[in-house]
């Protein structure tokens, strides 16, 4: 073993904000993991950066009209602001659109094709006819040839895995115009990956300890046959291709954001005034990378193979591809509006809650699933109640008792505790040295409970009342064992870890090394230590009822039903017909420029030949029905509370009804309700209550 380690962690498209499955992918790892090798007196440099070239941006920047440079400085700024919100900490993040990296990427292709690892080779390539352009990676869209998934894309399918060919996709389509997509010929410079399908093979293959989802997967795609892959393509967005004739092409963004670790710890030492401090490193070193599942390919095959190819850079020492983290069962995904981002989760919990249950759920061999419920029921019971409340009471009862935790003798519980600990310590160092974080937290809880059970079968509050010295060396021991339960538990939840450490040091922890816990050392106890308090997750209200202000602008009766009316209702920008039943306890002239609310997103219904486009409401009591009304203007969106609708899909009669729409009595009034969470809310347009129409009872269900 080195001492030296570098720490990668993949660069995250600069494209949209991180979410929960980013960081339970590839950056919490990392940054545990980096946290590990400083506590074991290991050096180290931890590189991450933006990936900032390629289709993803260019095609985010398309669709929200503007440029690509715009897309990548937000996100690049915003990602510094979410790692730090975690205690995530690189020791250096850069981007791949710097100087450095750009003129890192050209020497690089230079040397590959003076190799001659590079050719030139005509391809069949996506091509849309109506935008006239080149269609790359994901600028097509279509079902995956393999698993079926329809949002697959030109580059890769995100459900399986699988790098795709985009002309294998099933109904390949334009990303921009949504057309069919075709297939033109154009030229492309190819990297001879086949020709090192069995230097890669061998390499994986002595790779025992991977994880084996991490090897199993290149290898399947080596004994199905390595194709050569083309590394230009047709855009204006990337590192520019020098050569003749080739002018208008840019460099394949994996294969330059792959040099982006070589480049971003170039930077670095560059920053730290030491020009070769990465090579050190890299020549040196251990090498690890982090990253999610669907980038496996690219850190085993492709990575691997560029830096054989140049002769000058060492292979990736540990590759740790994450399986993936779902919400209810769904893929995270921003775009689609499935899970969190870490933004949305900080604001529900402070970041110790968040990074302890994602430590403890890491999907390191298979996929895990995230969930609020599990989130605060975890944190409260294991973080807080367990961790928090024993060294709480530690803390509390030396404090209270005016004892100094000293070493005194040690009796056979005491030895028997010591001995515990530091086997602890050597399984939680090996598996945290082989990347098995969740398994070590696990441990980290099982041994909590050992020092809890310490302390209870200690009865200190006995033992102080005959033997005040017997009971400070017992306090002793119950510290030194909360010492190695604190330092292990600092790479998962480092500011946690350090209140911990500051309650029963008085000081901050810092620099401090596993091999600290064999040294006998002193306490000097905080007055409190409420380390970890409890959580309340409230559920996020949702409203799903898109309810509008409504004018009747003509009334009728329905020409096929006695009980039936036909309306025709101005909803500000335009107008829908409704069929209600209202006949009979409303009079059309009464009717005519009332004004009503309207759901307006309920599946249309065709009643007796008239189609109803949407429901109008009014409360039902025993004496009849009364509409909801207001004086506000027609298409003024009504909010339950302040919560307006959150969704443009259509909704169920069913679903309408678990808002429990009911009247309820306000300052002498009666007023229309909904219940949204667990709270009974006032309807509202422009903030202002709506009314029930005559006089209705109390309780009165509205429909
Ligand atoms: N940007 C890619 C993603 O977010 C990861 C690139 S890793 C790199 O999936 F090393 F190639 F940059
Ligand atoms: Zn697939």
């Amino acid at each position: 073993m080195t001492n030296k380690v570098v720490i990668n962690c993949a660069l995250p498209y600069a494209n949209s904000p991180l979410h929960i499955g980013h960081m339970a992918g590839a950056y919490i790892p990392g940054d545990i993991f980096h946290r590990f090798i400083a506590l074991s007196g290991r050096e180290s440099i931890f590189i991450c950066g933006t990936d900032e070239y390629g289709t993803p941006i260019a095609l985010k920047a398309e669709k929200e009209k503007t440029s690509p440079e715009v897309i990548a400085n937000t996100y690049y700024n915003e990602f510094l602001n979410t790692f730090e919100s975690l205690d995530i900490k690189f020791d250096y993040f850069g981007r791949t659109t710097s100087k450095v990296h750009e003129d890192f990427v050209q020497d690089f292709f230079q040397d590959l094709q003076e190799k001659g690892f590079l050719e030139k080779r005509q391809m069949e390539s996506a091509y849309c006819p109506r935008e006239k352009r080149f269609l790359p990676d994901r600028y097509v869209n279509g079902n995956c040839p393999r698993c079926g998934y329809e949002f697959a894309r030109g580059d890769q399918c995100d459900e399986c895995g699988r790098t795709n060919d985009p002309k294998d996709l099933i109904n390949p389509t334009c990303a921009i115009c949504g057309g069919p997509a075709e297939f033109r010929e154009t030229t492309h410079i190819f990297f001879k990956i086949s020709e090192l399908s069995d230097f890669l093979k061998e390499w994986l293959e002595s790779k025992k300890d991977w994880r084996a989802n991490v090897t199993a997967f290149p290898l399947n795609i080596i004994e199905g046959g390595l194709r050569d892959r083309s590394i230009t393509r047709d855009m204006d967005w990337g590192v520019k291709l020098r050569e003749k004739g080739m002018e208008g092409k840019r460099i394949y963004v994996w294969f330059e954001a792959l040099l982006g670790y070589l480049s971003n710890a170039i930077e670095y030492s560059e920053m730290k005034g030491e020009r070769d401090l990465w090579k050190g490193y890299y020549d040196d070193g251990e090498t690890y990378y982090f990253m999610g599942k669907d980038n496996i390919f690219f850190h085993t095959l492709f990575l691997p193979a560029m830096h054989k190819a140049s002769g000058k850079y060492p292979l990736p020492y540990r590759v740790t591809g994450n399986e993936y983290l779902r919400f209810k069962g769904q893929k995270f995904s921003k775009s689609r509006g499935i899970g969190f981002t870490v933004d949305e989760v900080l604001q529900m919990v402070d970041k110790d809650s968040l990074r302890y249950y994602i430590s403890s759920i890491l999907p390191e061999s298979s996929d895990s699933d995230f969930s609020l419920e599990e989130m605060k029921e975890k944190v409260n019971s294991e973080l807080s109640g367990k961790f928090g409340n024993l060294v709480n009471r530690i803390v509390t009862f030396s404090k209270n008792k005016g004892l100094m935790p000293i070493k005194g003798e040690s009796d056979h519980s005491d030895i028997e505790l010591m001995v515990h600990m530091d086997k602890f310590r050597e399984n939680y160092s090996s598996l945290m040295a082989s990347v098995e974080f969740r398994k070590a937290l696990g441990l980290w809880l099982e041994n909590v409970k050992i020092v809890n059970s310490y302390f209870n079968d200690s009865k200190p509050w006995d033992l102080v009342k005959t033997d005040k010295k017997a009971t400070e060396s017992k306090m002793w021991h119950a510290l030194k064992a909360v010492e190695y339960l604190t330092i292990t538990l600092y790479p998962f939840v480092p500011s946690g870890a350090g209140r911990a450490w500051e309650a029963i040091h008085g000081y901050a922890l810092d620099g401090i090394s596993l091999s600290h816990l064999a040294e006998t050392c002193e306490f000097k106890t905080a007055d409190t230590a409420i380390i970890f308090k409890k959580i309340e997750i409230q559920e996020e209200p949702e409203n799903q009822m898109n309810l509008v202000v409504g004018k009747i602008v003509f009334a009728e009766n329905h020409p096929n039903a006695d009980s039936l009316l036909h309306l025709k209702v101005n909803l500000g920008d335009h107008e829908i017909d409704l069929v209600a039943g209202l006949r009979k306890y409303y009079s059309l002239e009464n009717l005519e420029g009332k004004k009503i609310i309207v759901v307006k997103n309920l599946k249309h219904s065709k009643i007796r030949g008239i189609e109803s486009q949407g429901m109008l409401l009014a409360a039902q009591d025993s004496k009849g029905a009364h509409l909801l009304t207001t004086d506000e203007k027609e298409g003024t969106e009504v909010t339950v509370g302040d919560i307006a609708c959150s969704t443009n899909t259509k909704l169920d009669l069913d679903v309408l009804k678990t808002y429990e729409l009911r009247v309820d009595e306000y300052d002498g009034q009666m007023v229309p309700t909904a219940v949204i969470g667990r709270k009974r809310l006032h309807l509202k347009a422009n903030g202002k209550m709506l009314r029930i129409d005559g006089d209705v009872e109390q309780k009165a269900p509205i429909k």
